[in-house]
């Protein structure tokens, strides 16, 4: 099969398109042909060697985490057939940038009708990312404010619409290019973040969820109420300090570290079938575009989603 393969770090031009072994499904694994990937930062971040002391330096390797596609080859005790339209994200060791990648079970779920597989492929890790976050500091209570940071990114642009469909009210962050966009995704009030900075607001949020990491708790203590909670996508040494002595506080500091689940992506994908969630996919490219894809997504400047697509 095809593959985006990277054989040791660096810069954008190290994807390139090999020819690679078939993956063999194991116990409770379904062999999928993918039809899209989802492209996502942390893709960038192994590819260029700064996430080497998680990921260890293991090659070749196949970069990817989220997938879309139709089921190949299943047990004949699986809940999934050859020919079911599932999507999944893929948990530690990735491999999503392929022609076909082998899923647990347990991480799969069957894409809604609804729903393209382009933006299937764009869901998973953004999406699930938001649910889990949204858990941190108690379960969201219908009518709760929220302020969503970086609401027109992949991980934002699920946060506004996840929470939205929870029943909370939504501050949102971008900058002028994507008002109309974020307020297209249901944001009740979008602030511009280079005209007016949202740290000095005088609306207090149950939830501050800094989905690009580019504030910090100290900065957003003043805009959180008693008892609510700043959380991060990207952790830093202030964020660990704080969160160590949340236990001293009334107003709490964490972070999320997402989680593949195909219980949890069953909750997403509820939302997207009753139209509540709807992934806005900027951009598709195919696999041989690899160093174009993972250029811009390092730009920081990616609208919704991007996505390879294979079929
Ligand atoms: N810990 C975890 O489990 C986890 C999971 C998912 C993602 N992450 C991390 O979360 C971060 C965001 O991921 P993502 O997929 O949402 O990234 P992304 O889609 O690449 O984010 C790009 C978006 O961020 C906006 N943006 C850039 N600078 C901004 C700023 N200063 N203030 C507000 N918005 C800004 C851009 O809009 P403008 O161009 O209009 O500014 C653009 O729309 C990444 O660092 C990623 O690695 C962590």
């Amino acid at each position: 099969m095809k593959a985006l393969v990277l054989n040791q770090y660096g810069g954008p031009e190290q994807l390139l398109l090999q020819e690679t072994a078939l993956p063999m499904p194991g116990k409770n694994e379904v062999l999928v042909r993918v039809h899209a990937a989802g492209i996502n930062p942390v893709d960038y971040k192994i590819r260029d060697g700064s996430m080497k002391w998680i990921v260890g330096k293991k090659f070749p390797r196949i970069l990817g985490f989220d997938v879309a596609g139709t089921v190949e080859q299943a047990g004949k005790k699986s809940l999934f057939n050859p020919g079911d339209k599932v999507f999944a994200m893929l948990p530690f060791k990735g491999g999503g940038y392929a022609e076909f990648v082998t899923v647990k079970e347990k991480y799969l779920c069957h894409i809604p009708e609804n729903t393209t597989m382009k933006e299937a492929a764009a869901t998973p890790l953004a999406a699930l990312t938001c649910l889990q976050a949204f858990r941190k500091g108690g379960d969201i209570q219908s009518g709760d404010h929220i302020l969503v940071n970086g609401a027109s990114g992949g991980v934002g642009s699920f946060a506004v619409q996840i929470a939205k469909a929870m029943g909370e009210k939504v501050t949102a962050v971008a900058s002028t290019r994507n008002q109309d966009f974020v307020y297209s995704l249901g944001a009740d009030r979008v602030i511009d973040y280079t005209a007016e900075d949202f740290t000095k607001l005088t609306t207090r949020f149950n939830k501050v969820f800094d989905a690009v990491a580019k504030s910090s708790f100290m900065a957003c203590r003043r805009i959180i109420i008693k008892n609510g909670i700043y959380i991060t996508t990207v952790p830093n040494k202030g964020l660990l300090f704080h969160k160590s002595i949340n236990f001293t506080r009334k107003k709490k500091a964490d972070f999320i570290l997402v989680k593949a689940s195909g219980e949890d992506l069953q909750i997403i994908a509820d939302k997207m079938s009753k139209g509540l969630v709807r992934p806005y996919v900027q951009q598709s490219y195919l696999l041989s575009e690899g160093p174009k894809a993972h250029t811009m997504i390092e730009s920081e400047r990616v609208r919704g989603k991007i996505v390879f697509h294979l079929i």
